[in-house]
Order: structure tokens, then C-alpha cells, then sequence
């Protein structure tokens, strides 16, 4: 059987991840991989002797025999670049967000199934250990009725990462906290309490000198009759806090928590005691100076091949990832951003 043959674009903090785990993966190959900076497409290409590199994406997509291209672009580029490889009959694995909004995704899934092929997006958080042990419980009815969910994201970005990039921290490329660090449990909520109907948000732009926030609050109700409240922030002092969702049913609460949702930090369910024995070694992704949320992005790849192979089907397609911009573009819906450093 061949491999899967696939091709990166852009070789950024997350796009080295999926080069090292597609490396890793005994049924994919990479055979090329493109970046705008033609330095770093072309270390890449030599680390992984790859054939080719490109500095043109649309040159990458009219040329390369890759099936699926991983988009590890700047969020308002993650659209553009998926539909044009969507009309260049690539499958693409996306990465959080999807996009910037949901009139975009819907573009991007039309693309998808106008010309025949898959368009996943990277999930890897639905992965971790504590997600599946609370998932497990939640959908097997264990916590009785689900009252309220608690969610803390509270973490640190140095001035660095915004200062240094030309990216971050931008209004129209980044467009907020929500899409990047908080995207991945937006979608875990989502997941199990169904979508988010109403919210009220306060934004503020408290210590770094950028365009979005940096902390926010919003009240939250789940079509489910959960409600929520969600807590982020990117100025914590020094380093990452917490990375938490907290969980109170009616038979029982669990909080998972470390600063990446790694851990479990209380578990109380009647009759439905932790499992014993569970080695919680979700790790994060590491970039030098920052830590982001879980590396599991070996299973994200594991499970797409298996996809395309038609052998098993525990992916997220676009289907499921527009529903995290909709709450995205709810919650940030009538709010505007105090700037206050
Ligand atoms: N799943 C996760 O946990 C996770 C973690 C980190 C980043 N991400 C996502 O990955 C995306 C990239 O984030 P990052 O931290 O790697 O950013 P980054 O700035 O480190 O890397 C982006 C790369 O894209 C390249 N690029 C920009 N425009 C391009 C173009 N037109 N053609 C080709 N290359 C281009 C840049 O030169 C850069 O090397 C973001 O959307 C982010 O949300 C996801």
C-alpha cells in the first residue's frame, strides 16, 4: 500500500510539529513543504531531505503530488489557502481556527465537497487522557444532569511573541484570544453541552500593546441548559497558570486541569470512581519561551490517515469546526475592547 503523501505550508512554531509527527507516521510521507520565507522552506526541505520546497503556495498546490496539505498559516490565511487547495483537489488538514468566521468556514466546506475531497481540522486536545476519562463519564450520563461548566484559560504570552511577529496580536489576522489559545476549549465544551446560544463578554486589553485583548470574561449558555463561564487571559504573570475545565452535575463534578488540561485535579462522581493506574503524560507543545496546549498532533495525523484509508473515522471535519467560530463570533458579538496599558 503507498503512503499518504502530504505537504506543509507554512513551517512556523506548528508547522515543525506536523513535519516531525508526519515524519514519525509509518504511513504518510511528506514531499514538500512551503513557506514564504524562502530560508525557512528551504532548512526544512533540507532537515527532512524533502524533493522540493516552494515559497508560492499556489506554485506548491499546481505542481506537488501531495493529497493532503497541512495549513499551518497565520489564522486569516487558513480560508483563502484551504479552498484553493480544495480546487487543486488536495484534502487539508486545517489549523485551529478553521478560519475567522463562520462565513468563511461555510466557504471552505463548500469548497471541500465541490471537488470531492476531505477537509479536517486539528483537534488535538479531544485527545488528551483527562478529555476522554470526562468525555466518557459526561456521555455515559455518569454526571446526572450537567449544571454548570467553569473554564480558565490563564496564561502567559511574553511581548515577544506579539512583538515579533507580524501576526499575532493583529486584529485581522489574529483577531483575538478566543481564536488562538481558546479555540480548543470552546470546542470541548461545545463537544458536550452543545452550542453556545447566548453569551455576554467583557473584553480588555490590560498589558500588551496589541490590537485584540488580553483578558476577558463571558457568561455563557449551552444549547444543553449548561451554563458557562469562561476566564482567559494571556497576561499571566511569567509563565502559564492553568489551563482548566471544571464540571458541576448533578451526581458528581470533575475539574480537569494542569496549565494544558493534562491532569485530573478532582474527581467526585457517585458510583464512578477514576479509573486507577492512568499515567497522565499528555505533553505540551513547547516553543522556547512559551508553552502552548497538548503535542498531540500524532494523533491527529494517525487518525486522518486512517481516514483517507477509509479504516476508521475519529477525526474533525469542517462540519464540526465551524461550530467553535459560530460561539467564537457569539461571544465576541456586542463587546468592545477597553485599552487600558
Ligand atoms: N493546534 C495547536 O495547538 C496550534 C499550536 C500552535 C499554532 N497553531 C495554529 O497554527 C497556525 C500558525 O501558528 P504558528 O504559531 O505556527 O505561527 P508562526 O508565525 O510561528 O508560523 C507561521 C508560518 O507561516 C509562514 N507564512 C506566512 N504567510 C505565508 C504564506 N502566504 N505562504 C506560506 N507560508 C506563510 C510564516 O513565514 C511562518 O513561518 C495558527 O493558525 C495557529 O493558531 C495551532
Amino acid at each position: 500500500m503507498n503512503d499518504i503523501k502530504f505537504a506543509i505550508i507554512g513551517c512556523g512554531n506548528i508547522g515543525k510539529r506536523h513535519l516531525a509527527v508526519l515524519d514519525a507516521e509509518p504511513r504518510a510521507e511528506v514531499v514538500a513543504v512551503c513557506d514564504i520565507e524562502e530560508d525557512i522552506a528551504q532548512k526544512y526541505q533540507q532537515l527532512y531531505e524533502l524533493p522540493v520546497y516552494y515559497t508560492d503556495f499556489k506554485k506548491l498546490l499546481a505542481e506537488s503530488p501531495a493529497e493532503v496539505v497541512c495549513i499551518c498559516t497565520p489564522h486569516g490565511l487558513h480560508a483563502e489557502m484551504s479552498i484553493q487547495a480544495a480546487e487543486a483537489g488536495k484534502h487539508i488538514l486545517v489549523e485551529k481556527p478553521m478560519a475567522l468566521n463562520s462565513a468563511d468556514c461555510k466557504r471552505m466546506i463548500a469548497a471541500a465537497k465541490a471537488n470531492g475531497v476531505d477537509l479536517f481540522v486539528v483537534k488535538q486536545n479531544r485527545y488528551n487522557k483527562p478529555i476522554a476519562l470526562a468525555k466518557q463519564a459526561i456521555m455515559q450520563g455518569k454526571l446526572g444532569q450537567v449544571y454548570m461548566v467553569n473554564c480558565n484559560v490563564l496564561w502567559n504570552r511574553h511581548a515577544g511573541y506579539y512583538k515579533d511577529s507580524n501576526w499575532r496580536g493583529s486584529k485581522a489576522l489574529e483577531g483575538g484570544g478566543l481564536y488562538t489559545q481558546v479555540s480548543h476549549f470552546i470546542d470541548l465544551m461545545i463537544w458536550w453541552f452543545g452550542d453556545v446560544l447566548e453569551a455576554k463578554t467583557t473584553l480588555e486589553t490590560k498589558m500588551q500593546d496589541i490590537e485584540i485583548e488580553d483578558c476577558g470574561i463571558s457568561q455563557i449558555k449551552f444549547a444543553s441548559g449548561v451554563l458557562g463561564t469562561l476566564n482567559w487571559t494571556t497576561a499571566v504573570y511569567n509563565k502559564n497558570y492553568e489551563g482548566s475545565i471544571t464540571i458541576i452535575g448533578e451526581k458528581g463534578t470533575i475539574k480537569i486541569g494542569g496549565r494544558y488540561l493534562n491532569q485530573i485535579d478532582f474527581w467526585d462522581v457517585q458510583s464512578y470512581p477514576l479509573p486507577e493506574n492512568i499515567v497522565f503524560d499528555d505533553k505540551p507543545n513547547a516553543y522556547g519561551k512559551y508553552q502552548g496546549t497538548s503535542s498531540n498532533h500524532d494523533k491527529v495525523v494517525t487518525n486522518v490517515v486512517a481516514k483517507l484509508l477509509n479504516e476508521r473515522h475519529d477525526v474533525v471535519e469542517g462540519d464540526e469546526g465551524i461550530k467553535s467560530i459560530e460561539a467564537i463570533e457569539l461571544i465576541y458579538r456586542d463587546t468592545y475592547l477597553t485599552q487600558t496599558p
